[in-house]
């Protein structure tokens, strides 16, 4: 293993990476996916950490098939001492803190932490907070990568889904017109995308989705920040009837567990809008892909099964390139020099912090209140309660 930029990175949001790295990590990919397709084994070496003392956790609080699925097949092929956070018998069943669960681990020789976690912030907060142990195998401090943290940033399926849609584009960074559907609101796939989509130099955004589940303002203005062409829509049948539509379109699931009650009841009525059918391909040029990031719901998927067949498909590939991209990042993060030593470009500088991750206030008791049913009045802490879409803040 070499020093490089990559070694022992955390990437806890898509902008850990800078365009360079991210624009170098997918060249990487790609020639891994060749040398996979050609069988070329001693190409594929090149790629390996091959150290039984190179440690990777997996800690995965929330529920995942594909995501989970593809950094333990990424890992058993880099060939280090993988294993899982079996949460299902840890003790944050006791109550115990994350942090305190995860400061344990990194004491057992884990270099690198896969965490997915409704926490939102959690991978940055621990990269502050782990203490430099000066004995780990290979690095001096763990890393944190964010398989997902509530609803706000995915990051590695960001570097998926930019090399699904680079592999269509005929690896052109020149321009990306790119139609976005569905939960926008709680998607975290999609708040990746406003920083990850700054790869491609010309970016066109559709946003279609019901005002109920639509972008979050602050999103929507750092992407026009970010110098991308915004429009809006509230449902396909409303985008199909204007002449401008993009070929990539790119689907996600209505997150119902993290919806408000307000939202949830409402789910059919929304699901209208933002459900693809074999009846709009008529309306799409040859080329068009669709993407997801699944799963889709089994009952009720936005993404009807019937379309798996036709050559929109882009989703079942989309969730393979999930493997070799997350074996060239995790390669990158353990400093393969294959992967490393060419990289040419801008890199981050070393992040120094000040500022608490928490900022405890002090609130004003606002005396006795008698509470028949619902929340019970808590001793220490705060309560943030009906928050959803779909009511103004004074009727929360
Ligand atoms: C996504 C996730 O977990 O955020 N799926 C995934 O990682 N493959 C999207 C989703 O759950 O809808």
């Amino acid at each position: 293993m070499t020093s490089n930029n990559f070694l022992g990175r955390t990437v806890a949001v898509i902008n850990d990476l800078t365009l360079d790295e991210r624009r170098h990590l997918y060249s990487k990919a790609k020639e891994l996916k060749e040398a996979m397709i050609r069988k070329d084994r001693a190409l594929l070496n090149k790629f390996k950490i091959n150290d039984e003392y190179f440690g990777m956790r997996r800690a995965f609080l929330e529920d995942s098939t594909r995501t989970k699925g593809s950094f333990t097949s990424a890992m058993e092929f880099l060939n280090v001492n993988e294993h899982d956070f079996d949460v299902d018998h840890s003790s944050i069943n006791k109550s115990e803190s994350y942090f305190d669960s995860i400061n344990t681990l990194v004491g057992y020789d884990d270099d690198v932490f896969v965490i997915r976690s409704k926490l939102e912030g959690v991978c940055r907060y621990l990269e502050e907070k782990t203490y430099d142990l000066g004995y780990l195998h290979t690095l001096d401090k763990p890393a944190f990568v964010n398989a997902g943290d509530g609803k706000h940033e995915h990051p590695t399926q960001e570097i998926l889904d930019g090399y699904t849609f680079l592999e269509d584009n005929h690896w052109d960074y020149s321009h990306l017109h790119i139609a976005l559907i569905g939960d926008l609101f709680h998607g975290r796939t999609i708040h990746s995308k406003v920083d990850g989509l700054k790869i491609f130099h010309n970016v066109k955004v559709d946003l279609i989705a019901p005002n109920e589940i639509a972008l979050q303002d602050y999103y929507v203005k750092r992407m026009e920040e970010n110098g991308f062409e915004i429009r809006t829509f509230e449902s396909i049948e409303e985008y199909l009837d204007q002449k401008d539509i993009s070929k990539q379109w790119y689907f996600t699931r209505p997150q119902l567990e993290r919806m408000g009650e307000k939202v949830l009841a409402k789910q059919d009525e929304l699901r209208k809008g933002i459900t693809a059918s074999v009846e709009f391909l008529r309306h799409l040029e040859d080329d068009t892909h669709f993407y997801h990031p699944l799963p889709r719901h089994k009952e009720h998927p936005t993404l009807p099964t019937e379309l798996d067949g036709y050559s929109v498909n882009g989703w079942t590939r989309q969730s393979k390139n999930g493997k070799l991209t997350r074996i060239v990042l995790l390669g990158a993060i353990a400093g393969v020099p294959y992967i490393c030593d060419d990289f040419e470009g801008q890199s981050l500088e070393k992040k120094v912090y000040e500022d608490n991750f928490i900022e405890p206030l002090i609130v004003e008791n606002s005396g006795v209140k008698n509470y028949k049913q619902g929340v019970r009045p808590l001793k220490n802490g705060v309560v943030i309660d009906h928050i959803s879409r779909g009511s103004t803040p004074q009727e929360i």
